[in-house]
């Protein structure tokens, strides 16, 4: 088997969510990923003619990100229409699963460079869905009640007997990690401008994080999930919570402990990656910066959803002959507190070498992008630690968990 050396990777700042708040929500989200292409372009110095094709993920798939995004972002940067490009959709693990398929493609000899990464404006999507994930099949739904996120999110917490305080304090030590990080320039290897159409500069740091956040500042918040918990999906008589009694009868009600304060941010963002065969990458003096070791993919129990991060962390483990022990750096995604919470339970490990640079509850989770970010984040910060190998585990909807082994060269 050959190796995936990774080059390189870019990703664009992390933008408010909302609607004319945030600094790229009036930006097409094909213009933004061919911001991201450009510039990591521009960073490797490689020739796009000889990309064999741009992976990118994308948990959205219609309106705006509709059409095969990686293709038209691809002739949106003015790479030659000689460069093919696929999306693909594993929902929030969409752009992490990018990676690993670009590296599979790789490792098994039949590509030599490949792009990947992926691309989410949250500011054009719906906002969150209570009919959905199981897409109208009634005979999916009987036998599973998918239900929203962050129902499921809540229903982890209730299940594990997380309360609202020890989500809480995830999110004050996101924030806080965060701010440090921002202070100490650690997000300025990855992140690259976006412009606007006419030139100007729209954002060149991630802008969700809110510093200063305490437990007293989020002791306030109301849980994001109740009134939904309390209502019913279409064609069934049940509320979510409901639902969610019927499939865990060990609960009583659902604790909804998460909130804005601890739950991961709707937010605008594109990454991307470059990689390459080992053969390629010496023949046009491209350095790399590391490589992806070993990937997984889990799937768990789909109406709590969000538990396969730890299954998909021990598979991998597995998979590429290593321990827990062997790995100095994880970025599990802060999809919601409860998400980390249980994968730490699960794999008997604190947060020392856990997301040592915040996560997305406090710089935002740009759904079918932010697997590229979390692996750049932690390529970087095992160079600046003079480190050897990260892992990358992700929740995602429908039950799945991503994750992937890479090591610094
Ligand atoms: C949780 C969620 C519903 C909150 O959305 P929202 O209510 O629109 O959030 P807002 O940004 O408006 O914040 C709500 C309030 O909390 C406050 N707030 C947010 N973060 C805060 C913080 N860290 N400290 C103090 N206050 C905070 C806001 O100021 C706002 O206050 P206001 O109502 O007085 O203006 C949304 O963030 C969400 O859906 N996240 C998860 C996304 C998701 O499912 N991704 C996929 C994961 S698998």
């Amino acid at each position: 088997m050959s190796e995936a050396w990774i080059i390189e990777g870019v990703r664009s700042p992390r933008g408010g969510g909302k609607q004319g708040v945030g600094s790229m929500t009036h930006i097409h989200p094909q213009r933004i990923l061919a911001q991201v292409l450009n510039a990591l372009q521009e960073r490797a110095g490689f020739d796009p003619a000889d990309v064999e094709d741009v992976i990118m993920g994308n948990g959205s798939g219609v309106g705006d990100h509709a059409m095969d995004i990686a293709r038209m972002a691809t002739l949106d940067a003015g790479w030659p229409v000689s460069v093919p490009g696929v999306t693909l959709h594993r929902f929030c693990g969409s752009a992490q699963q990018a990676v690993n398929v670009a590296a599979m493609s790789v490792m098994s000899g039949q590509q030599d460079l490949v792009v990947a990464g992926g691309i989410e404006s949250m500011s054009r999507t719906a906002p969150l869905s209570v009919d959905g994930f199981t897409a109208n099949n009634a005979h999916l739904y009987a036998q599973y009640p998918l239900v929203p996120q962050g129902i499921s999110a809540d229903l982890i917490a209730t299940v594990e007997g997380f309360s609202r305080e020890d989500c809480d304090r995830l999110g004050v030590e996101s924030q806080r990690r965060a701010a440090a990080a921002i202070d100490a320039g650690h997000f300025k290897r990855s992140v690259v401008p976006i412009h606007n159409d006419d030139g100007t500069l729209a954002l060149d740091h991630d802008e969700y994080p809110r510093a200063g956040t305490t437990m007293e500042s989020l002791a306030g918040l109301n849980p994001s999930f109740a009134k939904m918990g309390a209502m019913n999906p279409p064609n069934d008589t049940r509320s979510f919570d409901e639902i969610c009694k019927a499939v865990y009868p060990q609960i009583s009600e659902v604790n909804h402990v998460h909130h804005a304060g601890n739950s991961s941010g709707v937010v605008d963002g594109a990454s991307a990656l470059l990689l390459a065969s080992p053969e390629y990458a010496k023949s046009r003096g491209l350095k790399p910066r590391g490589r992806v070791v070993m990937t997984a993919t889990a799937g768990s129990e789909p109406v709590i959803m969000l538990t396969a991060p730890a299954p998909a962390t021990q598979l991998v483990l597995k998979k590429a002959g290593m321990r827990k022990e062997n790995i100095d750096l994880f970025e599990i995604n802060e999809a919601f507190a409860a998400v980390v919470l249980k994968w730490q339970r699960e794999m008997d490990l604190g947060n020392e070498k856990l997301n040592v640079n915040g996560g997305a509850i406090a710089l935002g989770h740009p759904i079918g992008a932010t697997g590229g970010m979390l692996i750049q984040t932690a390529l970087d910060e095992l160079e600046r630690r003079n480190q050897s190998t990260a892992l990358i585990a992700m929740c995602t909807g429908g039950g799945m968990g991503t994750a992937t082994i890479i090591e610094r060269l």
